[in-house]
């Protein structure tokens, strides 16, 4: 008789994963991980039956130890935090979570919402108990918003403000319509969500900050991205303000400058959060689309 398949998930928290893919992989037997760095007997006890892995950084060894593994399935979007070439030679797919998306358009608009109302500048007015005037409106038609790195999540965030008026323009390395500068120099508000790998880090430079003027740089992709002293050096200039959910170093280190900063916003990397809920249904459908050899959606190029 053909054992039963066994995902093993990570237990990066609280541990609601497994109830919620048991739920939707009823030919698994869905397994924790307690803690990915030290081996944890019960996961190991039929390390040959394990076929799925669903985690967000296991370690390369722990991958290792599953001969038949068929999958690794993330439970996040992103994957620069993992060393591709040591990880087994199995598909590799990233957490394409529609809801998720909704989550990360709903973080931006909020703030599109608030630097288009000049809610910023209202509020510098009142600690000074004074109206001052110069603050003509920007109706929302033209208030540009754009998406730098406009994939499947950017373009949530781009139909997401453009349902609710804004202008909007996203940039992709393989789909744009004007030179990066000019994409920068176009928008009032730019919302990061470009990948980091080695020809994005810091892509987001004084020369992109300076065409930005006195627009606005929400980053809610990775951190490294941005150039972290040429963005301090634009906002002593013109640049209006930074949102930033997402940091070289995460946690962000007390000593950054950015925490107290009057034109930074500062978020712990929640502008997306996973989602059991609605997570799992995703990671069943791409482990039957694995298995039936279809598309499967977040597929990571190798
Ligand atoms: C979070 O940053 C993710 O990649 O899902």
């Amino acid at each position: 008789m053909a054992r039963t398949a066994v995902m093993v998930v990570e237990g990066i928290d609280d541990g609601t994963w497994v109830p919620h893919l048991a739920d939707v992989l009823p030919g698994f037997d869905v397994r924790l991980v307690a803690d990915p760095d030290v081996a944890d007997a019960d996961a190991d006890a039929d390390a040959d039956a394990v076929t799925h892995v669903v985690m967000w950084k296991l370690p390369a060894e722990r991958l290792a130890t599953y001969p038949n593994l068929e999958a690794i399935l993330l439970m996040g979007a992103g994957y620069n935090h993992l060393d591709l070439e040591t990880l087994p030679d199995v598909p590799l797919i990233r957490l394409i979570d529609p809801a998720m998306a909704n989550d990360i358009a709903l973080y931006v608009l909020s703030w599109v919402i608030h630097f288009q109302r000049d809610f910023d500048r209202f509020a510098a007015m009142a600690r000074t108990s004074t109206w001052r005037g110069g603050v003509s409106p920007v109706f929302t038609r033209d208030f540009v918003v754009g998406v730098f790195g406009a994939g499947v999540i950017g373009r949530t965030v781009l139909d997401t403000c453009a349902q609710h008026g804004f202008n909007t323009v996203g940039w992709s390395r393989s789909e744009h319509d004007r030179p990066i500068e000019q994409f920068f120099a176009d928008c009032d508000v730019v919302v990061d969500l470009v990948p980091l790998n080695e020809a994005t880090r810091g892509v987001i430079g004084a020369s992109e900050l300076a065409a930005l003027d006195d627009g606005v740089l929400i980053n809610v992709g990775r951190g490294a991205t941005v150039d972290t002293d040429a963005l301090l050096q634009a906002l002593d200039g013109p640049l209006r303000a930074a949102v930033l959910d997402v940091f070289d170093t995460e946690p962000l280190p007390s000593a950054s400058p950015l925490w107290q900063h009057p034109l930074v916003t500062v978020t712990p990397h929640v502008a997306g959060r996973s989602d059991p809920v609605t997570a799992a249904p995703v990671i069943a459908a791409s482990v039957a689309a694995l298995r039936a050899d279809a598309l499967v959606e977040g597929l990571v190029e190798r």
